[in-house]
């Protein structure tokens, strides 16, 4: 057996990598060596969840944010994007027709728009609780008070997407120019302690970024044991200052997906759109190496392309619908079954920890 082959094989036992071991496994990875990855990822996320893969329904609801982050195309300074808002009534109308294709799960997700009020949210939220008790609800609007954190979980949120998109302190405030390395671990402390379900996560293949940097990702994970994980590949945006950069590759995305699923076996991954995007079968690749989610857009399709975080996302011209089944072709065709149930964490993670 490789020594690499033996690394992996311990990881699998141990749920553990020091981050020179993952430094040293990171580089010339060979093709067989990233089969072997995947396949423990894939026997790890089975041990957990089995061939499920729970939907969630995606409401991109606002592209105006007051960030400005180098690689995001809604960052503030893109004068070029055509900026919306979906009203409390179109992001409800959203929700029924979410309902109607079976989601159990609405994720919330804009740019850091300050519109959304505290109490607009609030006001939101619960009417979503009110026509739908048995949902859950997923925020991802960024960086908030501590206090509004709580009233939001009060009303009714019950998880919290907020990637903390690099764990590298000095990559991250080049990165982003109005925003503090403290302040996002301190928000997805903070959340973590009010009792949300905690998504966090990273890009792949940033300008600059090492492979001490993605190691340093992974133990952070590994550290605060969210329950969710997003992982996807950077894509350059021509109308931002990264534009003309190299993005992420496929690869290197699906190797960081199973780690993570071999650090934090019991989390929720999904295949994301930008893995989509990347490669036509991005998405199904990432489910045999280890995710199991997948966020299917129901954003109105009069908007959907306004959203672009990057370049040529795909699922612009479809409807809600197209999304919900074109999914599940693709979840069956990977040979794992959809559950469209709200898809909480798995009940085995209390008894391993
Ligand atoms: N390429 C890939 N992912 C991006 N995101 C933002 N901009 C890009 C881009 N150009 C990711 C960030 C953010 C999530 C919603 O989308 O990680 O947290």
């Amino acid at each position: 057996m490789s020594d690499k082959h033996y690394l992996l094989e311990q990881a699998y036992q141990t749920n553990n990598l020091s981050k020179d071991e993952i430094i040293n496994l990171l580089g010339n990875l060979t093709i067989s060596d990233r089969e072997v990855l995947y396949g423990y990822a894939l026997k790890t996320k089975q041990f957990y969840y089995g061939d499920k893969v729970y939907l969630r329904g995606l409401i991109e609801f606002s592209n105006i944010c007051r960030q400005d982050c180098l690689y995001c195309g809604i960052r503030a300074s893109n004068v070029k994007v055509e900026r919306y808002r979906l009203t409390p009534g179109e992001i409800l109308g959203c929700c029924d027709k979410g309902y109607e294709l079976g989601y159990r799960t609405f994720v919330l997700q804009s740019g850091e728009d300050l519109w959304y009020t505290e109490e607009v949210l609030i006001a939101l939220l619960q009417e979503i609780k009110k026509r739908y008790p048995e949902v859950a609800i997923t925020l991802s609007i960024g960086e908030r008070s501590a206090e509004t954190y709580q009233n939001l979980f009060d009303s009714g949120a019950d998880r919290f997407l907020m990637r903390h998109e690099t764990a590298s302190k000095e990559l991250y405030e080049t990165l982003h120019p109005t925003m503090r390395f403290e302040d996002r671990r301190a928000c997805l402390s903070t959340l973590k302690e009010i009792g949300y379900q905690v998504g966090a996560g990273f890009m792949v293949g940033l300008p600059g970024q090492t492979l001490a940097d993605l190691a340093e990702d992974l133990r952070y994970l590994k550290e605060l044991r969210p329950d969710m994980i997003g992982i996807g590949p950077f894509i350059p945006h021509s109308e931002t200052p990264l534009g003309t950069e190299k993005g992420g590759t496929l690869e290197d995305t699906l190797v960081m997906v199973a780690l993570a699923r071999l650090l934090v076996p019991e989390s929720l991954i999904p295949a994301t759109t930008a893995l989509g995007t990347l490669h036509s079968q991005g998405r199904e690749l990432a489910l045999k190496a280890g995710a199991n989610v997948v966020m299917p857009i129901i954003t109105p399709t009069s908007v959907r392309k306004k959203y672009a975080l990057y370049e040529n996302k795909i699922c612009g011209d479809d409807k809600a619908e197209d999304c919900r089944y074109c999914i599940e072709r693709r979840i069956h065709s990977a040979g794992f079954e959809v559950d469209l149930g709200r898809g909480d964490p798995s009940l085995y993670s209390d008894k391993i920890f």
